[in-house]
C-alpha cells in the first residue's frame, strides 16, 4: 500500500542538525529520521554522534555522521558538503548546537560572554550563511527550504542570571527574522523555536543554575518553583520540542517564516 503524503510529512526531505549527539538535537534526529526523513547529524562529540547515526541506520532509516564545530566555518562547508553528497541536497537545516552559561553578570568574564556568543550567534550565523548557499544554488533550486534556529525563552524576556545567554538568544531570534525577509523570495523559510526549560543536560544544568541563585543550590527547590512558575505544571521534554521543530520542518509550515514559535509550557506567557 503506497504511503498517503500529508502536509506534515517530512518524508524523503534532507535534514542537517547541529549538536544531535544528544538532548533536543537528538530527539530531533531519531523522530525525524522515524518519519521517513534522512538525518545529518553533526557535532563535536564524535563517539556520541556516531552511534546515534548507526543506530538510527540499524532501524532501516537514513542516517550519517559529521564531526562539526558549529564555530568553524571550514566544518561547516565540510559538513554541508557532506550532506549534498550523501543525501543528493539539503532541506532543512536545525541550527540546534548551544551552550548556557548562568552566573551573576558582575561574576562573567568576557571569555565566558564571547564563547557563548560564538556557539550561540557566530554558529548559527555560519550554518545558515552555508546553508543557504546550498539551498539557493548548489542545492535543489527553486525547492526552497527550511532552517529552524535554537532560541529559548530566555530569548524573549529577561532572566535574572542569565544576562548573557539571554543576549545571545534574543539576538538568534531577530537574525531569524531578518533572514526570513531577505530570503522569501528564494522559498526559504526561517523560524526560530522557544523552548522552556527542558529535560537534558542543558535543562539540568539550568535548574541547577536557578537554584544556585535563588535556593542556597537546592536542585528540588529550583526545579519546584519553575513547575510552579509554569501554567502547565512541569518543565519541558524534548518530544515538545521537536514536535514543534517536525512542524515547521514540514510543508504544513509553508506560508510560516519568520515567526518565534514557544515551547515553554506559557511560563512565558505569565
Ligand atoms: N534544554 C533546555 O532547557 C533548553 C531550553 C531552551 C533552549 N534550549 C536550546 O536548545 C538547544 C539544544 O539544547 P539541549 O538542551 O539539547 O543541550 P545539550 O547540552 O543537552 O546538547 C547540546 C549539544 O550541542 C553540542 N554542541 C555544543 N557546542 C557545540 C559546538 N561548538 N559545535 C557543535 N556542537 C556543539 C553538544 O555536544 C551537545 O550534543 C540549545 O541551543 C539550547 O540553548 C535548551
Amino acid at each position: 500500500m503506497t504511503k498517503q503524503k500529508t502536509n506534515f510529512d517530512v518524508n524523503g526531505k534532507v535534514v542537517l542538525i547541529s549538536g544531535a549527539a544528544r538532548g533536543i538535537g537528538l530527539d530531533c534526529a531519531r523522530s525525524l529520521a522515524q518519519a521517513g526523513a534522512k538525518i545529518m547529524l553533526a557535532d563535536i562529540l564524535d563517539e556520541l554522534g556516531k552511534d546515534v547515526a548507526r543506530s538510527i541506520c540499524e532501524q532501516g532509516r537514513e542516517a550519517a555522521f559529521c564531526t562539526l564545530d558549529v564555530t568553524r566555518e571550514e566544518d561547516w562547508q565540510r559538513g554541508i558538503a557532506a550532506t549534498l553528497e550523501a543525501f543528493g541536497g539539503l532541506d532543512v537545516l536545525i541550527n540546534n548546537a548551544g551552550i548556557e552559561i548562568a552566573k551573576p553578570l558582575l561574576q562573567m568574564s568576557v571569555e565566558e560572554w564571547r564563547r557563548m556568543h560564538s556557539i550561540n550567534v557566530e554558529g548559527v550565523f555560519l550554518g545558515t550563511k552555508h546553508a543557504l548557499a546550498a539551498m539557493t544554488s548548489e542545492g535543489r533550486e527553486g525547492r526552497g527550504g527550511s532552517i529552524i534556529n535554537l532560541s529559548s525563552v530566555a530569548g524573549l524576556v529577561g532572566v535574572p542570571g542569565f544576562a548573557g545567554y539571554c543576549a545571545s538568544k534574543g539576538a538568534v531570534r531577530l537574525f531569524s527574522k531578518a533572514v526570513a525577509a531577505e530570503f522569501g523570495a528564494m522559498n526559504i523559510r526561517v523560524n526560530s523555536v522557544h523552548p522552556g526549560v527542558t529535560r537534558t543536560e542543558m535543562g539540568d544544568k539550568a535548574v541547577q543554575d536557578v537554584a544556585n541563585l535563588i535556593f542556597g543550590g537546592d536542585f528540588e527547590q529550583g526545579l519546584n518553583f519553575i513547575k510552579s512558575s509554569t501554567p502547565l505544571g512541569r518543565i519541558g521534554e524534548t518530544s515538545d520540542v521537536v514536535a514543534a521543530v517536525h512542524f515547521l520542518a514540514s510543508d504544513a509550515a509553508c506560508y510560516i517564516t519568520g515567526t518565534e514559535l514557544v515551547v515553554d509550557g506559557g511560563i512565558s506567557a505569565v
